[in-house]
């Protein structure tokens, strides 16, 4: 089975792509084989965090009708990239015809892949939601600080009401300690359990950190290079990695990345 881990955030800037990225790579050290999938259409920028240049991009394969084989960059550690193309603000509003087209193409790659990691637009949006509800997981990246929470909680509130997803991973991104990320996860916890039927596991902290920085402006991701990772974000991001894996699935019916057809195809009799 091919896992799909969504990673969404309320707001933006909260370091989402930086997790999506390195993320990715963990995984990947792990010995899985990875895609990421850069759903932040118009704003993304996964391909530069990891130093491409994306000569093409999913809006080749949509608009050019490109195979999506042919989108795919190498990234640090082997990491299969589809970039999604900054600046191109007509792909920022996507219709669901594109966006479904999207996902099917994805299919193509399930042979190609253990784990596919979609970095989401942020916020509430309906293409954000879509991304959202079209992968067995979904890790919710948020800081501690109200405006995060209060807009993690309202794409939370939507991705249920609007899509009937039950369960959420939660990251504390630039976290002081875990000890810290553990307190404000649960504060949060017990807010969203008190207006909504979700569950929210907690998949552990992303320290603030100040060589995370760096390979931003250096465009080579912090856990791009085995021997050359810090210990305390490689340790943080092994924990996030198996943590996310072991959270529940959400049971979607709508359209979702390497959707099982023989077992569709029983469901519907
Ligand atoms: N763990 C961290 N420690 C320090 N700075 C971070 C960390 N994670 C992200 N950042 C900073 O936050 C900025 C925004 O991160 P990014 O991943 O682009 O956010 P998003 O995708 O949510 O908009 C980065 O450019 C980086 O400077
Ligand atoms: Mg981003």
């Amino acid at each position: 089975m091919t896992h799909s881990i969504t990673i969404a955030s309320g707001k933006g800037g909260v370091g989402k792509t930086c997790v999506a990225v390195n993320l990715a790579i963990m995984y990947a050290r792990l010995g899985h084989r990875v895609c990421l999938f850069d759903a932040d259409f118009g704003l993304a920028n996964s391909h530069i965090l990891m130093g491409k240049n994306a000569a093409k991009t999913l809006r080749d394969a949509l608009v050019g009708g490109v195979p999506l084989v042919e989108v795919i960059e190498r990234g640090p550690q082997g990491v299969q990239l589809l970039a999604g193309g900054s600046g191109l603000t007509d792909m920022m509003n996507i219709d669901d015809t594109a966006r479904f087209q999207l996902i099917r193409n994805v299919d193509a790659l399930k042979e190609s892949t253990d784990i596919l990691i979609t970095d989401a637009p942020a916020g509430a949006s309906e293409n954000a939601l879509s991304f959202v509800a079209a992968s067995q997981r979904v890790l919710v990246v948020v800081v501690a600080e109200p405006t995060s929470f209060m807009d993690a909680y309202a794409m939370i509130k939507a991705a249920y009401v609007e899509h009937g997803l039950r369960y959420f991973s939660v990251a504390i991104n630039m976290a002081h300690d875990n000890v810290d990320a553990r307190r404000n996860f649960e504060k949060f916890k017990a807010i969203a359990a008190r207006f909504l039927d979700v569950e929210l596991s907690y998949a552990g902290h992303v320290p603030f950190s100040a060589a995370m920085r760096r390979s931003i402006v250096q465009r080579k991701p912090l856990l791009a290079e085995a021997n050359n990772t810090p210990d305390k974000e490689l340790l943080a991001f092994k924990a996030l990695a198996q943590a996310v894996l072991k959270a529940p699935m959400n049971i979607y019916e709508g359209i979702r990345f390497f959707a099982d057809k023989d077992s569709e195809q029983e469901t519907m009799g």
